[in-house]
Order: C-alpha cells, then sequence, then structure tokens
C-alpha cells in the first residue's frame, strides 16, 4: 500500500470534490478495497447499496455486469466502470436468445439467473439471484421446476439444497473452475487448515470444504469461526483484503486471480473520475424489465 499512497490521496481528494461513492467488489485487490472504496461487499451487497445510494455519481470497481445492475437499480445516477472490458466467463456464456430458446423448450417454467448475466439476459428472467440468496430465490418462485442460468456448479450447489427440480445451462467461471479437490485436501493435510469455497467450485471440491459461501458469507463466517488456519479456495484478492482484519488466522492460499477484475487499476479510476468515463448504459426498454427481475431479489435479501 505505500507505493500506492499517492494515487489513493489523489482519488479521495477527487472522489470528495466530485461528490462520488467508490463501490468495490471483494475480488479488487487491497490498495482499491482498503485505500478508496467507500463500499464493498459481494454482489448482492453492491446492488443493495446501489439501490440505496444517496449520491448521484458511482464509480463501481467491479467487473461490468455489476456496474450494469447498478444502473438498473439506479437509472437517475451516473454509474461509471474503469475499464469497460473487464467482463465475466459466466456473463458471456449465455445470450438473451439462449433464454428464449430455454423457455420454448420448457413452457411455463419461471427463469432464475444468475447476477453475473448481462442486462439482456436479466430482462429475460422472473428474477435474479446471487451466491448469497440462490436457494431463497430459487425456492420463492412457487414452482417445481426452475430454469437456472448459467453456473452449472452454483446450480448443482442449489439443487443438492433444495427440492425444487433445476433445469441447467452450462457456463463456468473460468478462475473458480480451475480450483481441484486435490488442491484442497492438500491445504487441509498439509497445513491443517479449514477450507471455505466460493459455490462456483466444482462440486468434487465443494465436497471437500468446511463452509460453502459467497465473497461476504466466507468473511461471516470468519469472524464466526476465528480458525487458525483458513484456505479460502476463492478468488485470492479476498484473502490479501481480509488478511488485516483476522490478524490471528493465516491465509494458505491456493491462488487464481480473476484477470477481468484485475483490469480495474488505482490509475484508470482516478482517469475515470477525472474524465467521467466509462458511464454504462442500459436502454430502458431492457432496464425496466431488467429491474423487476432485479427488485424480486431484493426483496427476498440475503
Ligand atoms: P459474490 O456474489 O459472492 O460476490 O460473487 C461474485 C463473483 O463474481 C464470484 O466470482
Ligand atoms: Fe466472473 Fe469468475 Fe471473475 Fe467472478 S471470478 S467475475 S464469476 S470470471
Amino acid at each position: 500500500i505505500p507505493l500506492h499512497l499517492p494515487w489513493i490521496d489523489a482519488i479521495n481528494k477527487l472522489k470528495k470534490q466530485r461528490g462520488a461513492v467508490i463501490m468495490a467488489h471483494s475480488y479488487q485487490s487491497p490498495e482499491i478495497f482498503h485505500g478508496v472504496a467507500d463500499i464493498t461487499g459481494d454482489s448482492l451487497g453492491l446492488a443493495q447499496a446501489a439501490a440505496d445510494c444517496d449520491a448521484d455519481l458511482i464509480v463501481l470497481c467491479g467487473v461490468h455486469f455489476m456496474a450494469e445492475s447498478a444502473k438498473i437499480l439506479a437509472p437517475e445516477k451516473t454509474v461509471l466502470i474503469p475499464d469497460l472490458e473487464a467482463g465475466c466467463s459466466l456473463a458471456s456464456s449465455i445470450t438473451a436468445a439462449d433464454v428464449r430458446a430455454l423457455r420454448a423448450q420448457h413452457p411455463g417454467v419461471p427463469v432464475v439467473s444468475y447476477a453475473n448475466t448481462s442486462a439482456a439476459v436479466k430482462a429475460e428472467s422472473d428474477a435474479i439471484c446471487t451466491s448469497a440468496n440462490a436457494v431463497q430465490v430459487v425456492e420463492s418462485m412457487g414452482a417445481r421446476k426452475v430454469i437456472f442460468l448459467p453456473d452449472e456448479y452454483l446450480g448443482r450447489h442449489v439443487a443438492s439444497q433444495t427440492r425444487v427440480e433445476l433445469v441447467l445451462w452450462h457456463g463456468r467461471c473460468e478462475v473458480h473452475e480451475r480450483f481441484t479437490a486435490q488442491q484442497a485436501r492438500h491445504a487441509r493435510e498439509q497445513f491443517d487448515a479449514m477450507l471455505v469455497a466460493h459455490p462456483e467450485c466444482p462440486p468434487e471440491v465443494l465436497a471437500e470444504v468446511d463452509f460453502v459461501g459467497s465473497t461476504t458469507a466466507m468473511g461471516k463466517w470468519l469472524e464466526r469461526e476465528k480458525p487458525a488456519r483458513v484456505a479460502l479456495i476463492t478468488e485470492c484478492s479476498m484473502a490479501d483484503n481480509l488478511r488485516s482484519q483476522f490478524p490471528a488466522t493465516q491465509f494458505i492460499k491456493p491462488c487464481n486471480l480473476c484477470p477481468h477484475m484485475q483490469r480495474i487499476t488505482l490509475q484508470n479510476i482516478y482517469a475515470c473520475l477525472r474524465d467521467m468515463k466509462h458511464a454504462v448504459e442500459v436502454p430502458a426498454d431492457i432496464r425496466v424489465r431488467a429491474r423487476a427481475a432485479l427488485e424480486r431479489m431484493l426483496a427476498i435479501g440475503r
């Protein structure tokens, strides 16, 4: 962080001048997460914060679908993302036309989409969920069968927790799909570590771990359990951000970084505030339908 101080100071000054709120996802690097963010959280937390935000300007440090959700929930505000190319392999695994085709194949079956989707896919969905509330959202549909998109592994995890039958898609998170059961066992056997994983990991990894949850839920679990050693089987900025909060815990890292999250830097956050770029826009027809699906999620909460 010391190396970054001049950038952090410059951003914090400019942020005040602009009256901006900086929101950062749990996978942003520590200098962003601890240095310039006003609000941090998982994707549900950031969506809730955008819906409740008083400022007219939001800088979303995260990936594109997160900035899009903020804009959908706060259409009268300016939402900037420091790099428009910060995508997500799950969001790019499915299109609105794919969702329409699935509906045609399964008439009358409601569609629940993961927040990690484009606004156009959200607009075709009945409700949105994140990993923090997927089971609750699926069950709230009141149906025996639900189409659940697009993360196959999250879908399989949700299916293991509910009696609702799920129709799944074949999307994968390019970061979490790379973790292996062997890495998890290694962390436990070699380091006597407890294991916590994000539900985007493959089922054989989730079968090895002590706790499965969203990025915020992992932090809450650490507060409760205070383990001596833990391996967070998720994007490794998570451990970097939590380390200072849990000085008595040793973090064992199997480390995979998300290349999309890492596109956001102090330099492009500064440029974003200086030049008021890149504003995220969602066409009104898509926005209105996507908002209805997102609001169904917000009504359920965590
Ligand atoms: P969370 O909803 O847990 O923050 O996860 C979002 C994400 O992109 C995980 O890879
Ligand atoms: Fe998408 Fe995976 Fe990156 Fe999360 S970690 S933004 S799911 S690619």
